[in-house]
């Protein structure tokens, strides 16, 4: 039979994804109804759409639908043809990305916890095992969305590399993300640059503490996203990360190789033990360690039963950034530093002041006194300043994207160091 005449739209909008197989697994939410827009407009753009249906979804669209909106049969059930080994297993026919959109609280929590009992989870789970890029749109009331439960499992598949899309909370609803940004997503993901591949990164991030006593410490407000965030930007464009991590609130990604720490004095032995045991092409520093540690750590409980005022005198820790270029002075450096309430030229000056002092290659820095930048926030707004204090200014963005600005910013200074060396041999 000749091509189904559905098909006849795709790559009208673009090429990017030409050639890519993508599985679009719908679950039994309303937002169902979006599917047929979404596989359309990834089609627009090039790719091959095959559909996966739970038995749910199926009562809230008609396989038919997607069926007509793709070109392609619909899975609605596994059969002796093993649709999800055929979709998702490792073969060379095998799809080169996997889009659960939308996908309800239910499946995601039985994705999360490796159960495949409907043709979705089943989809999902061989992806899994095949290496398949996997990305998630979640779809729920916010009720259901805030459940503790939910909000665990996420965290989980987050660990280990799966992307989530949206929700867009808003009338009590965690809606679907716009079809857009979906897109957007599935482009990003299958067109992303690997210009990190066989490079060695070694990054510090999250708070460290320093201790007054057994059981008190003197820390900051940073949650560790930031530096998270490039870790796993780093890992999508092909590096092999190594993180110092001190006591984050997020969770790092599995595939990144993790060294707990809790002091800045321990933060600081971990790099330069590894820029010492292995070659590291480059250092991000995006660790808020701590600046101040007690002068004099009580090796017992302080009580307040017994001394009425407790004086702490603090002194200067380690500037772990200081000793990168002595150890290894090949190494590309980028230290992060946080400034509360400045003018943007002092910003810079002083930035760029501290930059020198450590030898530094790039040196990011922010506002944390402006809303929405730097601890605990979900986004950030950076300046990125080199050597030459020429400055590039990332505006407000999640945290993700300002870690690929940042990226392509290292990047395309490695790449200008390593021409720059081979032209003088
Ligand atoms: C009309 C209708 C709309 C629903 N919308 C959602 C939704 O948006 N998100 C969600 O998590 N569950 C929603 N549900 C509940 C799920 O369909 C239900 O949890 C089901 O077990 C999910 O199965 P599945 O994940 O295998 O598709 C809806 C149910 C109905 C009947």
């Amino acid at each position: 039979m000749s091509t189904h005449p559905s098909k006849d739209i795709i790559g009208t909008k673009g090429k990017e994804l030409k050639s890519k197989r993508v599985v679009l697994c719908i679950t039994g939410s309303v937002a169902a109804v979006q599917c047929p827009e979404i596989a359309r407009t990834l089609m627009r753009h090039g790719a091959e759409v095959f559909t996966v249906m739970s038995p749910m979804a199926q009562k809230i669209i008609h396989p038919y639908l997607m069926e007509w909106a793709t070109g392609n049969s619909v899975v609605t059930e596994l059969t002796g043809k093993i649709e999800h080994v055929a979709l998702a297993g490792e073969h060379s026919e095998k799809a080169d990305l996997v889009l659960v959109a939308p996908a309800t609280a239910n499946t995601i929590s039985k994705i999360a916890c490796g159960i495949d009992d409907t043709p979705v989870t089943s989809v999902v789970s061989t992806a899994f095992g095949s290496n398949i890029p996997i990305l998630i749109a979640p779809a729920m009331h916010e009720s259901m969305y805030t459940h503790p439960i939910l909000d665990e499992n996420i965290k989980k598949l987050k660990a280990l590399g799966v992307e989530f899309i949206g929700p867009r909370v808003e009338e009590g609803k965690a809606k679907i993300a716009e079809t857009k940004e979906i897109v957007d997503a599935v482009i990003r993901k299958l067109t992303v640059k690997q210009d990190f591949s066989e490079l060695k990164l070694l990054v510090t991030a999250g708070p460290t503490v320093e201790y007054i006593d057994p059981v008190r410490v003197i820390t900051n407000k940073s949650s560790g996203r930031m530096g998270v965030a490039i870790v796993e930007e780093a890992l999508s464009r092909g590096a092999e990360v190594t993180l110092v991590y001190g006591l984050g609130r997020t969770v790092p990604p599995r595939k990144a190789r993790t060294i707990s720490v809790e002091t800045t004095e321990q933060m600081c032995d971990a790099v330069v033990s590894e820029l010492k045991s292995r070659r590291y092409d480059v250092v991000i520093a995006v660790a808020a360690a701590a600046d101040w540690t007690p002068e004099k750590r009580y090796s017992y409980k302080v009580s307040t039963h017994k001394v009425s005022t407790l004086n702490v005198r603090l002194k200067p820790t380690k500037k772990i950034v200081d000793y990168v270029k002595k150890v290894s002075s090949e190494t590309f450096l980028v230290m992060f530093r946080a400034e509360y309430k400045l003018s943007r030229k002092d910003l810079i000056e002083s930035a760029y002041r501290r930059l020198l002092e450590s030898e530094a290659d790039l040196i990011v820095v922010n506002d944390v006194g402006k809303k929405g930048v730097g601890f605990g926030t979900e986004t950030n707004e950076v300046f990125i300043v080199d050597k030459e204090k020429k400055v590039i200014h990332v505006p407000l963005a999640p945290k993700r994207e300002v870690a690929r600005k940042i990226l392509d910013v290292v990047s395309e200074k490695i790449k200008t160091r390593v021409s720059r060396k081979s032209t003088r041999r």
